[in-house]
């Protein structure tokens, strides 16, 4: 494992964090259709209350409203957060500078001098990686940000981002991916691997599969909206994952399947960013900290999600 830079080593530090794309998505997470405003609040209240104080956001959720919610959240609270947010190489930005003038965007709404955490989204269609980093590492030298990380990033373009960032001695913090039970690229692709070699953080995204580890979901009830279709297919492959989650979280004092989902994300040593919806789901995630799966559940864990993935 390489030496972490003392820039980034706060974020190994976090175990856990909270997702915010609920917070004003209507396409996906219907935001306004079952859960508000105040229930948001209360489950960033819950989740500080419980010690998760690392919210990642983006520019584009629910097109700006993720960021300008937790800005008031943070201007209504005295305790001290974590704030990671995203770049979005649209097509049409092409230049370093967008970079830069996108995160004076962000930290508007979020009304903050910096953030801790700048990550680009995806990789940029219109942008080389070099530059794109260097935008990056413009934002940290701004003091804009105290890290940057990337995020969907192969093993490949990740390496070739590192490089890119140490040429501007900024290192790359992190990296997020989906990753969760039932997908487990970053385990089978090596980017995992890669990451704690080089001391990048691997963030988890989506790490209770949008809901479906919680065994709250089966073909008869589907998640509403557009989830419904996306996983159609492998909603119906997991009952028998489901039932080995129960089954161990009874084993550990009766822990949801959620914080099984979620343990065993930290377990291989990745920050699982849950998104919840309102206090009792961000309660309950927090209760993901404090304990820790067996070796021999965590084995059982990969079989059965090997089963259903086919490998
Ligand atoms: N970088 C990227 O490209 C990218 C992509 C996706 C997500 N993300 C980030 O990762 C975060 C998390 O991923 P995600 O939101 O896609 O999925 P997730 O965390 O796997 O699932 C969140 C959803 O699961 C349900 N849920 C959460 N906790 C629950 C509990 N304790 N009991 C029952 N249901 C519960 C809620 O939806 P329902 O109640 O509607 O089921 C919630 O909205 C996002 O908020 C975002 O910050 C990043």
């Amino acid at each position: 494992m390489a030496e972490i830079s003392s820039e980034t080593r706060f974020l190994h530090a976090v175990e856990m964090g909270l997702g915010a794309w609920q917070w004003g998505d209507r396409l996906i997470w219907q935001y306004g259709n079952g859960y508000d405003d105040e229930d948001l609040q209360r489950a960033f209240q819950a989740s500080l209350h419980e010690g998760v104080r690392f919210v990642d956001t983006a520019e584009v959720y629910g097109s700006g409203r993720s960021e300008r919610l937790l800005g008031k959240f943070i201007k209504e609270t005295d305790q001290p957060i974590l704030v990671a947010t995203k770049f979005f190489p649209y097509p049409w930005r092409f230049t370093k500078g967008s970079l830069v003038r996108a995160l004076k965007a962000s930290l508007e709404r979020l009304g903050m001098e910096s953030v801790d955490l700048y990550q680009s989204h995806w990789v940029s269609l219109t942008m080389s990686n070099d530059l794109l980093m260097e935008g990056l590492a413009e934002c940290v030298k701004k003091g804009m940000t105290r890290t940057v990380g990337v995020s969907n990033f192969g093993q490949t373009r990740m390496l070739a981002a590192y490089s890119a960032l140490a040429r501007h001695n900024v290192p790359l913090a992190s990296n997020q991916v989906h990753y969760s039970l039932l997908n487990r690229s970053a385990e089978k692709n090596g980017v995992l691997a890669r990451c704690k070699e080089l001391g990048i953080r691997l963030i988890a995204y989506s790490p209770l599969e949008q809901g479906l580890l919680t065994g709250k979901y089966n073909p008869s009830k589907p998640p509403a909206g557009a989830r419904g279709g996306q996983y159609a297919r492998l909603l119906p492959k997991i009952q028998p994952l489901i039932k080995l989650m129960t089954a161990i979280g009874q084993d550990h004092g009766g822990k949801s399947n959620a914080q099984v989902a979620l343990n065993w994300v930290i377990y291989k040593g990745a920050l699982p960013i849950p998104g919840a919806k309102n206090e009792s789901q961000a309660q309950q995630n927090t209760g993901a900290l404090g304990w820790k799966l067996t070796d021999e559940q965590v084995a059982k864990l990969d079989e059965a999600s090997d089963l259903i993935l086919g490998e």
